[in-house]
């Protein structure tokens, strides 16, 4: 399965880096051009190439890492997703101000699906600070725990074995209405838990 990362900023090149580590491929864009991303290639070479984000997002699962208030633009001229897994590791707070976007009563997955259509959503990678994504998920002895819900199970099977492959150990939380409640940053009871599996 091919991997797209749309973002290259914290989030996106950590995920870049965990799927370094773990000798799979992937393209990764941000709003700048691939030329800006000649460092991070030369760093995890030969298994992360930088590309546009229509390239990106043509991959069979597509990590989508911008700040809040430009995803509508980042993935406004994409074309149908068409079926493909996209993981939304997106939170609805942003530096300088951290101050929480108003989602009008809605759960952040479900303002991000709803820019992605046709695409299954599967909220992951984005309960832990991005310095624990990037590093050996096997560090601290045990498997650090990733969560992921979504309400397709085959689009989720898919994340889960990626997250299986890159060395952490995936729950799942279930469909998006409750676990992306509970992964939701703010206001789920889970994010930035740095949990480990032990045995
Ligand atoms: N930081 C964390 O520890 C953390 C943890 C979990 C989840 N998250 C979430 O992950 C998302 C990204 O956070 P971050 O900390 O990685 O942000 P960041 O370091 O500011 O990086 C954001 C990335 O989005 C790209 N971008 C912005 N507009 C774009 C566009 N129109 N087209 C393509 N790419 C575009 C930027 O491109 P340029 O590089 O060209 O500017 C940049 O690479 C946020 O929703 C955040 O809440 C962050």
């Amino acid at each position: 399965m091919s991997i797209g990362i749309i973002g290259s900023g914290n989030i996106g090149s950590a995920f870049a880096r965990a799927l370094a580590r773990a000798g799979i491929s992937a393209t990764i864009a941000n709003s700048r051009g691939p030329q800006s991303l000649a460092a991070l290639e030369a760093e995890l070479k030969p298994f992360i190439k930088a590309g546009t984000p229509l390239e990106a997002a043509s991959a069979d699962i597509v990590l989508v890492a911008v700040n809040w208030s430009k995803l509508p633009q980042a993935l406004r001229d994409l074309p149908d997703w068409n079926g493909r897994v996209v993981i939304d590791a997106n939170n609805p707070i942003e530096a300088p101000l951290f101050k929480p976007a108003d989602l009008g009563g809605r759960l952040s997955s479900e303002i991000f699906g709803a820019l992605v259509p046709g695409a299954r959503v599967v909220k992951a990678v984005n309960h832990l600070l991005s310095h624990l994504v990037a590093s050996d998920p096997t560090e601290e002895g045990g498997r650090r725990v990733l969560f992921y819900s979504g309400d397709d199970a085959a689009a989720k099977a898919d994340v889960a074995a990626l997250i299986e492959r890159l060395g952490f150990f995936g729950i799942d939380l279930g469909a998006l209405a409750i676990g992306g409640k509970l992964a939701q940053f703010p206001g789920g009871p889970l994010p930035a838990l740095n949990l480990v599996k032990f045995g």
